[in-house]
């Protein structure tokens, strides 16, 4: 299996994203790119890179049995998460360059949210994204802003730097609005806009959040890939230790608050 390189097949890695990660710092933007969307009773919604599923969910709490709902995913892992908190989407394993949509099967609404940033293959990717779309159809991508404008991710990286080399965060490696928009007009999308949404995040538990980004960081780094299961270990307690000063200014009791800011790009197909 193909996996993004964020230490996403470890096997415990799905679940800790779903009880950590989605409630504080993706269900918020799921819940604004489907406000954008105005989803309608009746319509079909993809959502690809659908990870643990929040995007579909939302769309599922709010259309309920008056929709069908398509989650895609490359991980196997993070798909079963997804079926095992929601198993009325239509959960699908696949890769974005090439969706697994039976012939002549068109959505109402297409959202991918901070995933494209991962594809190898993002023209391929947009394509798929106009062949799923009806005419007139509704598109909705998130991507982070680069983490050089987000400091409080860009500190924490310089401090795993400090242990690991440069390391090229995949997360933010799509952070422009021209790019993006580019892709989208090229690949055919009509009505291209796209903004920048910056909002502050609030994590209730400050300590989970920092070994998964810590572990997310190792994952990228191409040291990463010459150490043992123990050094591995060592180098992340050795970073979570000194990212405490990072940390500290953001602290509110066990939690944490910090800015955090996407390009949302929209489309008509
Ligand atoms: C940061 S997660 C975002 C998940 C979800 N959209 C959310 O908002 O929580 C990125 C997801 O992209 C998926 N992914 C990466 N490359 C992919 C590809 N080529 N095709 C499909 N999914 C891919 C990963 O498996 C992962 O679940």
């Amino acid at each position: 299996m193909t996996l993004p390189s964020y230490a996403m097949n470890q096997a415990s890695f799905p679940e800790m994203y779903e009880r950590w990660l989605v409630g504080p710092l993706f269900r918020p933007w799921a819940e604004m790119a489907l406000d954008e969307l105005e989803l309608s009773s009746g319509d079909r919604v993809l959502d690809i890179a659908c990870g643990t599923g929040i995007v579909a969910r939302v769309a599922r709490e709010r259309l309920g049995g008056a929709g069908f709902i398509v989650g895609v995913d490359v991980s196997a892992d993070m798909l079963a998460v997804a079926r095992a908190v929601e198993p009325a989407v239509d959960w699908r394993q696949g890769n974005a360059g090439e969706l697994p949509l039976p012939s002549g099967e068109t959505f109402d609404v297409v959202v991918c949210q901070q995933g494209l940033q991962f594809f190898p293959d993002k023209p391929a990717a947009a394509a798929q994204m106009r062949h799923a779309l009806t005419k007139g159809g509704r598109l909705a991508i998130a991507t982070w802003r680069p983490d050089d404008e987000i400091p409080f991710f860009r500190d924490l990286r310089r401090v795993a730097e400090r242990h690991l080399g440069a390391i090229a965060d995949q997360r933010y490696s799509f952070g422009e609005a021209a790019p993006l928009e580019a892709l989208l007009r090229d690949a055919g999308f009509h009505e291209v806009r796209s903004r920048i949404v910056s909002r502050t995040i609030h994590f209730g538990e400050g300590v989970p959040f920092l070994h998964l980004n810590t572990m997310a960081l190792v994952g990228m780094s191409s040291l990463a890939k010459e150490l043992g299961d123990h050094e591995r270990k060592r180098v992340v307690e050795a970073i979570v230790s000194e990212s405490a000063s990072v940390l500290q200014p953001y602290t509110i009791g066990s939690g944490l608050a910090f800015e955090l800011s996407t390009n949302l790009a929209t489309a008509k197909g």
